[in-house]
């Protein structure tokens, strides 16, 4: 195979899970920093606690979860390019969270204490059928600009333009769905 065909290959294979993370859960579209850390406070995490972010982007919220909560997180992404990025940004943090390329739907987030989420309104719908089952009570999700399908929020915090924050909605398992 000539380099030319070669090149156009790994395009390709690259490709692929950069389309199913945007068909199947959103576009990258990082969280702006004052809601992530909003968010993170109505988290109420606590050091060495079990933190995901499933579809984490850049890492922004498990770095800071790790730097400033002392939590153990991790977070999950399936775009190679951003990915890439979230591993060369990671020293800049200096956090110790971990960055993994993975397809969240295929986790299982039993052992979590808290997970964070930016995804679209359908994807939610599916996860939440999948978390209905395996997460258990007491744990805290926290979805950022669109709700979990049809859960009781135990909080939700109005969007506020000044911050260009978008709604975020607050969920404690077993306590209101
Ligand atoms: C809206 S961005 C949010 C990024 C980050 N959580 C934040 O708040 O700044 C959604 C991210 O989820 C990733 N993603 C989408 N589907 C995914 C999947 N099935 N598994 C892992 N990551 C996924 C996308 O590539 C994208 O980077």
């Amino acid at each position: 195979m000539d380099l030319k065909k070669l090149e156009l290959v790994i395009i390709f294979l690259l490709m692929i899970p950069t389309v199913i993370a945007l068909v199947k859960g959103a576009p990258f579209v990082p969280t702006p920093l004052k809601a992530v850390r909003r968010m993170l406070e109505l988290g109420r995490l606590k050091k060495d606690e079990k933190v995901y972010d499933i579809g984490c982007g850049d890492g922004r919220i498990v770095h800071l979860a790790s730097k400033e909560y002392g939590a153990n997180a991790t977070g999950f992404e399936l775009s190679p390019l951003i990915y890439c990025i979230a591993k060369i940004c990671q020293p800049f943090w200096k956090s110790k969270a971990k960055i993994q390329f993975r397809d969240f739907r295929f986790q299982n987030f039993h052992d979590a204490d808290a997970i964070f989420c930016y995804l679209m309104p359908d994807t939610l719908k599916k996860i939440q059928k999948k978390w209905d089952k395996e997460l258990r009570k007491g744990t805290r999700v926290i979805s950022y600009a669109f709700p979990i399908g049809n859960w009781k929020p135990s909080h939700k915090e109005a969007k506020n333009p000044e911050k260009n924050q978008a709604p975020i909605w607050v969920y404690e398992i077993g306590k209101h769905q």
